[in-house]
C-alpha cells in the first residue's frame, strides 16, 4: 500500500523516466519533511539557495550525501572524467607543468565525485615523473568519500597512499595546484526576478504535497548584488527576467585563496562570462537538473533524487579571485584547453588501431569532450593563481580573459 505522500512523489516522475526504488522514495520523503520544517521556521518559505543546499547536501538525505550511485551510466549524469580518462590525463599534463615550476607542491582536488579523476591524474603524473608528495581531496559528502577510496584502491592501488581526505581546507597554506571540476555549478544559488525597478527573490514554498515557487522582496544584499550586475551590463534586461546569483561564491573563493600560498587554481565548469550569463535572451535562468540521464529545468521535483546545478558566472569567479588577492591567469573553453594541453598527442600515443572498436570509442570520447555542441564550448576553464610565473600551456591556443 502506498501512502498519499509516496503517490505524490511518484507522480512527479514523467512517464518515460525510470521509477526510483522504494528506498529512494523513503529517503526523499524524509528530506521533504526536513525541508518543510525549515519552511515552517522561515514563515512558510525558504530562499532557493537554502532549498538547493538541503536538496543536495542535507546530511544522509541530500543528493550528494545519501550514498546512492550518482555518476556514470547507472546514475544520473556523466562528467568529463567519466567520459574518458583522456580528460584527466590531459589535465594531469597541465598539473605536471605547474608542479614542476613549484618548490614543494601538493595537488588539492575539491569535490572529487567518483574519484576517477584523482586516480587517472595520479597515474599520469607518475608516468610523467611529476608525482606530488600528497594529493589532497576535500569532499563534503561522506558517501562520496567512500566511493573515492574504492575507486583509488581499484584503479591506482600503488598511488592511493598519497591521497589524504580533508574535512576542511588545510590549516596551513599550501603550495601547489587546486582542481575543481564541476564543483562551482554545485554551489547553492539565489534566484531572482526583475520586476520594474525592484528585485524579487524567488523562494520555495509548499503547495499541497508539492514544492512550488513563491517570491518576496529581495533581501538587501541580494538586491545590491543584482543591481551591481545590472550596472555592469551593456544591455538592459527585460522586465520579468529570471536568473541566479551565487552569494556564496566570493566568501568560498576567499577561503580557497587563503590556503594557496603559491600556485594555480583550475576551475572547469559549465558557464559563461557575465555578459553572456545575464544575456537578455537567457530570461529563464540557468538551472539544470539531471535525473537518470534526463536533463530538465525543474529543481522542485524529486528532492534529493536529482542533481541540481546552476551555470557559473565566470566574471564573478574572476572578480572574487582578484578581490581575494589572486591573479587571473587564463580563461578558455574546455576544447581549446584540452587541445592545447596535449589531448590529441595523448590519443595518438594510445596503443590502439585507428578504426578498431577501441579506436572508434576513443575518437567518440574525444568528440564528446571537445565538440561545441557537447562539452567543448559549454564548459570553460578558468585559471587563478598566486605568485606563479611558470607556463600554462592549456591557454596557449586561445586565452579569452578579455571576455570576462
Ligand atoms: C557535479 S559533482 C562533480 C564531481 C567530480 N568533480 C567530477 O567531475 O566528476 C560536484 C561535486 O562537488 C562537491 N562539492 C560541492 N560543494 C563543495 C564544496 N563546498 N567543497 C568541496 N566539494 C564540494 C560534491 O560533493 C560533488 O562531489
Amino acid at each position: 500500500m502506498t501512502t498519499a505522500r509516496e503517490r505524490a512523489l511518484i507522480a512527479q516522475i514523467r512517464h518515460d523516466w525510470p521509477a526510483p526504488s522504494p528506498e529512494a522514495v523513503a529517503t526523499s520523503l524524509q528530506l521533504v519533511e526536513r525541508i518543510k520544517a525549515a519552511m515552517a521556521e522561515g514563515g512558510g518559505m525558504i530562499g532557493f539557495d537554502r532549498y538547493m543546499d538541503m536538496a543536495l547536501y542535507a546530511p544522509g538525505l541530500g543528493y550528494y550525501s545519501a550514498g546512492a550511485t550518482r555518476f556514470g551510466a547507472a546514475g544520473d549524469f556523466v562528467t568529463a572524467p567519466l567520459v574518458s580518462s583522456l580528460f584527466s590525463r590531459t589535465l594531469a599534463r597541465q598539473c605536471g607543468e605547474c608542479l614542476a615550476a613549484l618548490q614543494a607542491p601538493v595537488v588539492l582536488e575539491l569535490g572529487a565525485g567518483s574519484g576517477d579523476m584523482a586516480a587517472d591524474i595520479l597515474t599520469e603524473l607518475a608516468a610523467l615523473g611529476q608525482l606530488p608528495e600528497r594529493y589532497l581531496i576535500l569532499e563534503v559528502s561522506a558517501a562520496l568519500r567512500e566511493q573515492q577510496r574504492e575507486t583509488l584502491a581499484r584503479k591506482a592501488p600503488q598511488l592511493a597512499d598519497r591521497v589524504q581526505w580533508l574535512d576542511r581546507l588545510p590549516a596551513e597554506p599550501v603550495e601547489g595546484v587546486l582542481l575543481a571540476n564541476e564543483v562551482l555549478d554545485a554551489l547553492p544559488v539565489q534566484r531572482f526576478r526583475l520586476d520594474g525597478d525592484s528585485v524579487r527573490e524567488l523562494t520555495v514554498t509548499l503547495d499541497g504535497e508539492r514544492f512550488a515557487w513563491a517570491e518576496r522582496d529581495a533581501p538587501e544584499p541580494l538586491r545590491r548584488a543584482v543591481e551591481t550586475v545590472l550596472a555592469a551590463l551593456e544591455e538592459p534586461l527585460p522586465a520579468g527576467y529570471v536568473s541566479e546569483y551565487c552569494s556564496r561564491l566570493a566568501p568560498w573563493l576567499a577561503s580557497l585563496a587563503d590556503v594557496l600560498a603559491c600556485g594555480v587554481m583550475l576551475f572547469i565548469d559549465y558557464g559563461y562570462p557575465r555578459a553572456e550569463y545575464y544575456h537578455p535572451q537567457r530570461g529563464m535562468g540557468t538551472l539544470m537538473c539531471h535525473y537518470r540521464h534526463r536533463a530538465h529545468g525543474d529543481p522542485l521535483i524529486l528532492p534529493g533524487l536529482q542533481d541540481i546545478t546552476a551555470f557559473v558566472d565566470f566574471t564573478a569567479v574572476a572578480d572574487a579571485g582578484v578581490a581575494a588577492g589572486l591573479e587571473v591567469l587564463g580563461f578558455t573553453s574546455q576544447a581549446q584547453f584540452l587541445l592545447a594541453a596535449g589531448l590529441l598527442e595523448l590519443l595518438q600515443e594510445m596503443p590502439v588501431e585507428p578504426g578498431s572498436p577501441e579506436g572508434l570509442a576513443l575518437a567518440q570520447q574525444v568528440k564528446t569532450l571537445t565538440l561545441p555542441g557537447e562539452m567543448g564550448e559549454r564548459l570553460k576553464v578558468l585559471a587563478l593563481g598566486r605568485g606563479y610565473d611558470g607556463p600554462l600551456t592549456g591557454f596557449s591556443l586561445s586565452d579569452q580573459r578579455a571576455r570576462l
